[in-house]
């Protein structure tokens, strides 16, 4: 993946979803008509960066070199043949540049605007207000793909491990297991991890290998600091974490137990603040004998990522209890 798309999407979601401000542009714009005469690909970037960057839209250049490209067809203005650089455009072309152009005026992300974006190697259908990916997420699945690829006995075991991901969004970190790992099967359950006895559902799957979220973790006084693309487009229940960010975080600590094998893993993508915060979270639940075994750094340095593994008996249900037969496998 090219560096400045990632940093494009880095600067997107937000810094660290916090603090990004406001651009003026969210309450100046004004339609923009086409410019007659601006006739190939190298001038409509140029035409529309400056718009941007006059209308105080994030990410200029790239916002507008993303959407010639891929009304041309390609994902990256580099990756244009360069004859299409300097070739005329056809009116319709030039009418598509236009349209796509107006959405980002009105500060919708690019990933909603091109419809696709890619991750860990897969293009994943985007639309609001699926949650768009993120970079640093691609980080946790390398750390999951790491952690789960030495272990003879997952990757030797029939279908591979065991993996439940909770809160999937646009599939992003199920698909790049799936992708990646021998499994050749996914579910997609509708669960509400706050509801009471939810996880019931879930039992007849059998013990899990592994437990991965990227779960809604933005801290609630941080919500309104977040940049319009995210506040306009993106569902807050896929971000708002409550008071501390934890709401849904320790819903998933307070799970996972019931549905991990005896030494199972939970990984986690959270805020800089949560390592110390779920820590001590769990020192205070010994209960869910849950340890947290190590932290990450995301690619700022920030440390993002959580390794909590279990040890013990599974509470409230003994592996013996657990079901034979697994359900039919329905495929992904
Ligand atoms: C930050 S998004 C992550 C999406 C995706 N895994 C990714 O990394 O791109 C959090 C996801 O958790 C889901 N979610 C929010 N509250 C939930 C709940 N109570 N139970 C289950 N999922 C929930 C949201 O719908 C959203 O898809």
């Amino acid at each position: 993946m090219e560096c400045w798309g990632r940093m494009l999407r880095a600067f997107l979601s937000g810094p660290g979803r916090r603090g990004a401000t406001w651009g003026s542009a969210y309450s100046s714009w004004q339609p923009h008509r086409p410019v007659p005469g601006l006739l190939n690909a190298t001038e409509l970037v140029s035409h529309w960066t400056a718009i941007f960057e006059k209308e105080g839209i994030p990410e200029a250049q790239e916002s507008s070199e993303y959407i010639v490209a891929h009304v041309l067809g390609a994902k990256t203005f580099q990756s244009l043949r360069p004859v299409l650089w300097t070739q005329p455009l056809t009116p319709w072309q030039l009418q598509c540049i236009q349209e796509l152009s107006s959405c980002r005026l009105q500060r919708m992300p690019v990933q909603y605007i091109l419809g696709e974006w890619d991750f860990q190697g897969l293009s994943l259908k985007m639309a609001p207000p699926v949650f768009i990916p993120r970079p640093e997420t691609e980080e946790l699945v390398e750390w999951v793909l790491e952690e789960v690829a030495p272990r003879p006995h997952a990757v030797g075991a029939q279908g591979g491990p065991l993996i439940l991901e909770v809160g999937c969004g646009s599939g992003a970190i199920s698909l790049s297991l799936l992708n990646q790992l021998p499994q050749d099967r996914i579910w997609i359950v509708p669960l509400d991890v706050t509801l009471k006895g939810s996880w019931a559902h879930l039992l007849s799957w059998g013990p899990m290998d592994l437990v991965v979220s990227n779960p809604p973790y933005v801290f609630h006084q941080d919500m309104e600091q977040l940049a319009p693309e995210i506040l306009s487009y993106e569902d807050p229940a896929a971000l708002d974490g409550g008071e501390k960010g934890m709401d849904i975080i320790t819903h998933i600590l307070a799970l996972a137990p019931r549905l991990l094998k005896d030494s199972g893993s939970i990984f986690l993508e959270v805020d800089p603040r949560h390592p110390e915060l779920v820590g001590g979270w769990l020192q205070s639940r010994p209960d869910l004998s849950l340890h947290l075994v190590a932290v990450r750094k995301d690619f700022c340095g920030r440390p993002r990522f959580l390794h909590i593994r279990r040890s013990g008996p599974q509470r409230g249900c003994p592996v013996h209890a657990w079901p034979g037969p697994q359900p039919a496998r329905v495929p992904g």
